[in-house]
């Protein structure tokens, strides 16, 4: 088995532009009641699965899994063990709010065995990031950093947003080079989208900012790329780059249809037997924990793939990678290559598409338009 994702459905406060599943935390006998609670889902999934491991990669996301404890995360991680396996060389991520760590506990998340740090930065602008509603400064951005390393972590990842209200593109060039500054193995860049029902989006429907346009997104894309393959970063998927060695395993077997087990409230499980199967964990809270007091595994099969759509999702998956999409994978897996298989995408973005050796890979333009691109290969 390949990995393992936790997701911690709690936040300190929500940021006013995001929509991933999390709930302002009410207190510490929530949290750990959660924490309980997922040990015991661990364990019905080991039981329900019959899956060993040892697990590859882990992975706590969000939410805010920095709300955990040293010892929480520790509880969590030798359950794991305990029912699964971990590997001696497993990747284990944690995604931190800088705004939520101390010294002493990112110590703790380094001795219990974390060994991928994950640290939400957004901007080091100031101005932008009380826009944006996060519940800390810059320099406490920076100084999550330096704890982080001071702590013993020797693999980060810093999350930046670009396509900001008001942002110019100097400014954009000068979060890159603070960001650079914090020397990061790793970097996730997303632009700003305005999700329904977020306070930002209501701000803009009240006309009091607006989102740049797509030519302003389309310019920062292609600065961030010059910058950071200037600086010796790999763009190894759409949005995502890393030093030589470092880029996220987890994320790269998630991209490669690999299995992965999911535990936590609205989290999704991925399994590659057949062409693929999906579940989901139950997204109400109140729901999920009910179901596992009353020892009921919170989880339903949300997608069962059959050949055609388990084609399509391996190149939207594959293409999104800088590796792209092997042609003598994709035949022995299907019997067909992919341009057999779907010969209408390949006539129409034959010129965004090239062939290197055995694969096929989308050049940054393709990149840039891929949800109208790929939308021909679903
Ligand atoms: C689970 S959060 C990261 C950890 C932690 N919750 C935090 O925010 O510091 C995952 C990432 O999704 C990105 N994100 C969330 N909502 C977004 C949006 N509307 N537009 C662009 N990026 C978004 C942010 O970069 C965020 O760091
Ligand atoms: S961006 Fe992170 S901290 Fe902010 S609400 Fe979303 S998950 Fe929570």
């Amino acid at each position: 088995m390949s990995g393992f994702y936790l997701h911690i459905p709690f936040c300190q406060r929500k940021c006013d532009y995001c929509d991933f599943y999390s709930l302002p935390l009410e207190n510490d006998i929530e949290l750990q009641r959660y924490v309980e609670l997922l040990l015991r889902e661990i364990d019905l999934l080991a039981k329900r699965w019959a899956m060993r491991g040892p697990l590859e990669t882990v992975f706590f996301g969000g939410g805010t899994p920095s709300l955990l404890s040293a010892e929480q995360v520790d509880s969590i991680l030798c359950q794991l063990d305990a029912r699964f396996g971990i590997a001696s060389r497993c990747e284990i991520s944690l995604e931190a709010n800088p705004g939520t760590v101390t010294a002493e506990k990112l110590r703790g998340y380094c001795r219990v065995g974390v060994n991928r740090l994950s640290l939400g930065v957004q901007t080091l602008n100031d101005v932008q990031l009380r826009l944006l509603g996060r519940i800390h400064s810059a320099a406490e951005a920076k100084q999550a950093v330096a704890m982080a390393r001071q702590a013993g972590f020797t693999n980060l990842n810093l999350d930046l947003i670009f396509a900001l209200p008001e942002q110019t593109l100097p400014q954009l060039e000068q979060d890159v080079a603070e960001l650079l500054k914090l020397q990061p193995e790793h970097l996730s860049l997303y632009g700003l989208s305005f999700e329904p029902r977020t306070p930002l989006a209501k701000r803009q429907s009240l006309g009091q900012l607006t989102e740049p346009d797509e030519q302003f997104y389309v310019d920062s894309y292609l600065l961030i790329d010059r910058l950071l393959t200037a600086a010796g970063f790999e763009h190894y998927e759409i949005s995502n780059f890393a030093r030589p060695g470092f880029r996220c395993r987890h994320n790269q077997a998630y991209w490669r249809r690999q299995t992965c087990l999911a535990a936590g409230c609205g989290a999704h499980s991925f399994f590659s037997n057949g062409w693929g199967e999906r579940w989901m964990v139950d997204t109400s809270l109140p729901n999920y924990c009910e179901r596992l007091e009353h020892l009921e595994l919170p989880m339903e099969r949300l997608e069962d793939f059959d050949r055609q759509t388990a084609m399509a999702e391996t190149v939207y998956l594959a293409l999104r990678m800088v590796d792209g999409l092997s042609r003598t994978d994709f035949q022995r897996q299907f019997g067909v290559y992919p341009e057999a298989a779907f010969p209408t995408a390949f006539r129409r973005h034959g010129e965004r598409l090239t062939l290197q050796d055995d694969r096929w890979c989308f050049d940054l333009q393709g990149w840039l338009l891929y949800d109208h691109l790929i939308s021909d290969f679903l």
